[in-house]
């Protein structure tokens, strides 16, 4: 009773605060300054002093409230996620205290901003670690606020950008396709159908065949997209909604493209290794974490077929071995994968396994110029190839596949203007954040995950 009497208010005799955000905190020491935030953690000891940990997307703060600060009401009755403004001193920390930055806020002043509920609706009621994932997954919009989600989240706009640098910086121009189509590009049972003003459409597989056609106008281009694949099956690598980064590149050959992909990979993660604040996150996330020098593996898809059998690894369906022309599924893939236990390049898969536009090797006609590149923990996080650049051939695809050729008009037009051999790939950044982060599924790498079952928050 006696604390709702007690009111604070500035004292007009100290220097005006400048506002900053917790990044700045460092440079701003020992000057006065009001730092917005969330409270991220919170610590009475005793009656007269209080720890608050202040987050505010930028950082973590430490900032200490002490005597009368500490006896109001909303001092006493202060949760966690309350929205606040303290104002004050930052101070380094006493020798043998540690805190974020090794320094703390020495408050002077503050107030709420906006309160967030007590008891039963509480926070941490809403948001329990211990939780079924389903659970998490309903209330992930305040999951998010957690160390290890808003991390994934940062690292993953520091890989996009990494992704962006590394292809401007090799002259690549970045597109943006549509994602609303009429044309599948990677087999029609996993198609989002949609009604178009009254016509068919599909929520795009890929933006692979519109960057095909932006090759004789742009050179090499890429785009970081969104693709999506009704996939009816609930693994841990997959999504109904994922953002796809995808390059297509004019006049190369079949080990260019192994090449670009490889440098590629080793180049984005060299930049974001590069910035301490995110290899501080990659490594509180997944401590054994570094960058990979050495060549990655290349292996044909026949040789992994030989590797299963030697290892004992059987098909799922029938307990035989496995038999060229067989699709290597997930769960062999991923013991291959992680038995190597090193970055491999698969390549020269069986045509019938693989998607239309993808050429047969002159030297072998039953398998293409098509790669996989799969990563210890996660299995697949690129699929490339070769494209057909014969129009005749690229045309007997399409019947091969059951696929009508006049609504491809455009993609067929692009092997009679000028065709040249072409080569590209795609990367799925969930995977590849997963990968980094060591994450047990693509669904903790996204903002809002879309799979079977779930289109929410
Ligand atoms: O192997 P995919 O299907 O290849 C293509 O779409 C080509 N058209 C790409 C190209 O050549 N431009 O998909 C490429 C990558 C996969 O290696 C995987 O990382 C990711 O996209 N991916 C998925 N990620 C999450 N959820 C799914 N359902 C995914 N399907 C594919």
């Amino acid at each position: 009773e006696e604390s709702k009497k007690v009111v604070l208010v500035e004292d007009a005799s100290l220097a005006v605060a400048q506002q900053i955000r917790i990044q700045d905190s460092v440079k701003s020491r020992n000057t006065r300054v009001k730092v917005f935030g969330w409270v991220h953690r919170q610590r009475v000891q005793g009656k007269d002093m209080m720890f608050i940990v202040l987050r505010d997307g930028t950082g973590y703060l430490q900032c200490v409230l002490t005597d009368r600060l500490c006896h109001t009401y909303d001092a006493l009755t202060l949760t966690v996620e309350s929205a606040i403004a303290v104002y004050g001193e930052i101070k380094e920390v006493p020798a043998g205290k540690t805190a974020p930055d090794g320094h703390e806020l020495v408050v002077d002043y503050w107030h709420v901003v906006g309160k967030a509920p007590g008891g039963d609706d509480s926070f941490a009621n809403r948001v329990n670690e211990e939780s079924d994932p389903s659970l998490l997954l309903q209330q992930r919009h305040l999951v998010l606020r957690g160390d290890r989600a808003s991390s994934i989240l940062k690292i993953r706009a520091r890989v996009m950008r990494a992704f962006r640098d590394h292809f401007d910086g090799n002259g690549y121009f970045e597109v943006t396709p549509p994602c609303m189509v009429q044309t599948e590009v990677e087999g029609g049972s996993t198609l989002f159908e949609f009604n178009y003003y009254g016509e068919k459409a599909y929520l795009t597989q890929s933006s692979q065949l519109y960057l095909e056609t932006c090759l004789p106008s742009m050179g090499a281009v890429y785009t970081l997209s969104e693709s999506y694949r009704a996939e009816k099956s609930n693994t841990r690598r997959h999504l109904s909604e994922y953002t796809h980064c995808e390059a297509e590149i004019p006049f190369i050959s079949f080990n260019d493209l192994l090449d670009t992909i490889e440098a590629m990979v080793k180049g984005v993660v060299n930049r974001v290794w590069d910035e301490p604040a995110t290899r501080a996150m990659i490594t509180q996330l997944n401590p054994g974490f570094k960058p990979y020098t050495e060549p990655f593996v290349r292996m044909r898809y026949e040789e992994a077929i030989k590797w299963l059998n030697d290892n004992g690894i059987k098909r799922a369906e029938d307990g035989k071995d496995f038999e060229f022309g067989d699709d290597i599924p997930e769960a062999p893939e991923r013991k291959m994968t992680d038995t190597i236990n090193k970055p491999i390049l698969l390549t020269h898969f069986p045509g019938p396994i693989k998607a239309f536009y993808m050429p047969a090797t002159k030297e072998d006609p039953r398998v293409t110029e098509s790669v996989d590149l799969l990563m210890p923990n996660v299995g697949e996080v690129v699929g490339g190839s070769m494209r057909i650049w014969d129009h005749d051939q690229l045309l007997a695809a399409f019947q091969r596949q059951g696929l009508n050729p006049d609504v491809y008009y455009w993609y067929l037009d692009q092997r009679k203007y000028g065709t040249c051999p072409h080569g590209g790939f795609g990367l799925g950044i969930e995977r590849f954040i997963a990968w980094i982060t060591n994450s047990h599924t693509v669904r903790e790498c996204c903002l809002y995950p879309r799979f079977v079952g779930r289109c929410q928050p």
